[in-house]
């Protein structure tokens, strides 16, 4: 159980070292961290030092938060984020929010990359994530509430916030860069799917798949914070094109796209 009292006690901490109280909370995702290094008079602080704070071990997070200005906004990004592959639990997984939440951020971005589903899709293209399944069967409220961080039951019909939806959609357009949108499909991994799980993924309605993302945005709308996700499409999913998936296709596609993805997330994040 996440208790405000622990997140106080890293807030406290955090309030020492960063520069200003952030405005937006930002999350990188495989393969997209190096956006971090586009921030502006940095403060970066290694996940290890901070107190209640877990450590990323997936292969390119560097784990840290890093706190700078990006389009002329107060940024507080976390440069690599938990999974629950890595045997973290949705709880673990979901305190930065919570902190963020806490430190006075108004908008979360989330940036992941996904497998695409959708056979409209292509490897490369970026998706709104407009709005979830959960298909991990975890959630990081499981256990007693505390009510001072938010409520037992919290609605999730709009955790992806509309009105960011809509900046997401302008700055995309401002760039030049084509935005799809759809459902994002969250797993445990960190084996990818059979080619039957995404064909029964594809039935339920989802678009994209990937193994993050659904916690923190439970946790989100649990302490009220409005989300933004956006996914890279770093391959097909399983058996949508008969070839064998890689984990080094994920980050070669993320690296190769990388670009437009950053000048994407920093027009976005100039207009929230
Ligand atoms: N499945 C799950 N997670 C992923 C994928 C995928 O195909 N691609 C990138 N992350």
């Amino acid at each position: 159980m996440t208790t405000k009292r622990e997140v106080q006690e890293t807030v406290a901490y955090l309030r020492e070292k960063l520069p200003y109280a952030p405005e937006i909370g930002l999350v990188l995702g495989s393969g997209l961290g190096p956006l971090a290094y586009e921030l502006e008079e940095t403060v970066s602080i290694p996940y290890g030092d901070i107190p209640h704070f877990r450590t990323s071990t997936a292969p390119d997070h560097a784990g840290r938060l890093v706190c700078g200005t990006l389009a002329g906004k107060r940024v507080l990004c976390m440069q690599g984020r938990l999974h629950g592959y890595e045997g973290w639990t949705p709880e673990e997984i979901a305190y930065p929010v919570y902190v963020m939440q806490a430190l006075g951020v108004r908008a979360l971005v989330l940036t992941n990359a996904s497998g695409g589903i959708n056979t409209g899709f292509a490897v490369g293209d970026f998706m709104l994530i407009e709005d979830h399944i959960n298909m991990t069967g975890k959630s990081p409220l499981t256990g007693p509430n505390d009510e001072a961080l938010g409520s037992r039951f919290p609605d999730m019909t709009f955790a992806y916030a509309p009105d960011l939806r809509e900046k997401a959609y302008a700055a995309a357009q401002d760039c030049g860069i084509a935005l799809q949108h759809g459902v994002y499909c969250g797993v445990n991994g960190p084996q990818f799917e059979t080619p039957a799980e995404i064909r029964m993924f594809h039935a339920m309605g989802a678009d994209a798949v990937g193994m993050s993302t659904v916690f923190e945005v439970i946790a989100a709308a649990h302490c009220g914070l409005p989300v933004v996700g956006i996914a890279m499409i770093t391959n097909m999913a399983a058996g949508v094109l008969m070839q064998p998936l890689s984990g080094a296709e994920v980050n070669e596609i993320a690296m190769r796209r990388g670009a437009d993805f950053r000048r994407l997330i920093t027009a976005l994040i100039g207009k929230i």
